[in-house]
């Protein structure tokens, strides 16, 4: 076999090998690979196998590259977060307030600031190594009202070849005068952001009308002409997340009789159109999102830290809705997918749903790739994929390492790193096949 090689890691693999119809499935689709070697062509992953064939593959190759030994160590697909706004890293932990009142006290006084190009660039910086530091190589990220805020995020993830997504905030209406547009100010500066970013080396744009109550119909026709424009442009917002936020909705918008009919009749359902929250939906709303072809964004510390409510991780199995994890830094309080996991299996717990760790790291990874149609290039190991990946150190404490000397089986092992685990366990990052964190010691 004859293969370029750029670079060699070996260590314990995992990933899940296909999308799942049924949780059940998962476990059938777990791949473990202990002692194994996988072999990168630059950001491509181009072999995964048994260390002493990857090494009998290199000296067929007459390769001499040295070997990145991360033996005690495991390695899975980079996390992949699906809801996350990177203009409120600055005020996450903010106390005391539900949605509403923590959007206008403490969010919109915020983004406030992305106006300057400077201070957006440093925060960019600061938000993408965040990022990086907790594993996640893949984010679909919220930006502020002003284009600059995007236009500096965007510039740190092409630096890097990062897959990213990112939209500027649309919002004429329910804010602070300096956070408003007009809809066709948000018209002329949304198209001119996707004319320079969207399909630009791995970035892609997304669609980002904030949610309905910040929306005038003359803004949301905007964003339906644009993604009609733009066949494959991404969608988020934000969908019902707290009760009192559905009934302001539902009093400004009286034609309609629920949340998310105000963006269907507006035509901004359907494929890569990513909901976040989806916490007290309707039948007819989970319908909805289902024949759409709809995907949900799950964030579980911002939906108990708001408390916001409980997501019913069960109904996307049975509506066959495509699911993501999302951090949602700020309401949110991490940036680590591992801890983010831990919570899920709490909100499970309150609803007697068993979120086991294959599952949960299905939805971090493979899963999340699948929300926004990207299983084809990340999420997990095969071949020809792009060799994004997090190594972890599963014993990254005292009490880790007599846990985990104390579990039998991968799933048990799995099941304590997500629950015990947080940015200690994050051992290296790699994105396009390059080391991009490293952990100190
Ligand atoms: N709904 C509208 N805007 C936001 C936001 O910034 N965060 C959350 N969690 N919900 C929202
Ligand atoms: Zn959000």
């Amino acid at each position: 076999m004859t293969l370029i090689v750029t670079r060699a890691l070996c260590g314990n693999f995992f990933d899940i090998s296909g999308i799942a119809a049924h949780a059940a499935d998962i476990e059938g689709k777990a791949r473990y690979i202990e002692n194994g070697m996988m072999l990168l062509n630059g950001g491509m992953i181009v072999w995964l196998g048994h260390r002493e064939e990857g090494e009998r593959i290199l000296a067929d190759n007459d390769c001499t590259i040295p070997l990145d030994d991360y033996s005690d160590k495991l390695i899975i697909p980079g996390f992949i977060d699906t809801h996350i706004h990177y203009p409120q890293t600055e005020m996450i932990a903010a106390f005391g307030e539900q949605l509403l009142e923590w959007l206008d006290n403490y969010t919109f006084p915020t983004e406030a600031q992305y106006h300057d190009i400077e201070y957006a660039q440093k925060m960019s910086k600061f938000f993408i190594q965040q990022l990086l530091n907790n594993g996640t190589t893949t984010a679909l990220v919220f930006g502020t009202v002003h284009p600059q805020s995007v236009d500096a995020l965007f510039t740190v993830a092409a630096a890097l070849n990062m897959r990213l997504i990112a939209g500027k905030v649309m919002m004429d209406k329910h804010a602070p005068a300096a956070l408003l547009e007009t809809p066709e100010q948000s018209d002329r500066e949304t198209r001119a952001l996707i004319a320079r970013w969207h399909n630009h080396q791995r970035l892609s744009y997304a669609l980002t009308p904030r949610f309905v109550p910040t929306s005038s119909p003359e803004l949301l026709e905007k964003v339906r002409l644009i993604k009609q424009d733009y066949p494959d442009i991404y969608l988020q917002t934000h969908l019902s997340e707290n009760r009192e936020e559905i009934s302001w909705v539902k009093s400004l918008y009286p034609q309609h009789e629920r949340y998310l009919d105000v963006y269907h009749h507006h035509q901004l359902t359907g494929s890569r159109c990513v909901f976040a929250h989806c916490l007290h939906l309707e039948p007819e709303e989970w319908d909805c999102l289902s024949d759409t072809d709809s995907s949900i964004a799950f964030c579980p510390t911002s939906n108990l830290f708001l408390g916001s409510g409980l997501f019913d991780i069960n109904a996307t199995w049975q509506k066959k809705i495509r699911l993501g994890m999302g951090t949602d830094v700020g309401a949110g309080t991490t940036f680590n997918m591992l801890q983010t996991l831990a919570e899920a299996y709490k909100v499970g717990q309150l609803q007697h749903y068993r979120l086991s760790a294959f599952e949960a790291f299905y939805h971090a990874t493979l899963g999340g790739a699948h929300a926004l149609h990207l299983d084809d290039k990340i999420g997990n190991f095969d071949i020809g994929k792009e060799a994004d990946l997090v190594v972890l150190d599963p014993g990254a404490s005292a009490l880790q390492q007599l846990r985990t000397a104390n579990s039998k089986t991968l799933a048990e092992k799995l099941f304590v790193l997500m629950t015990l685990g947080d940015d200690r366990n994050i051992y290296r990052t790699l994105v396009d096949g390059k080391v991009v964190y490293q952990r100190d010691n």
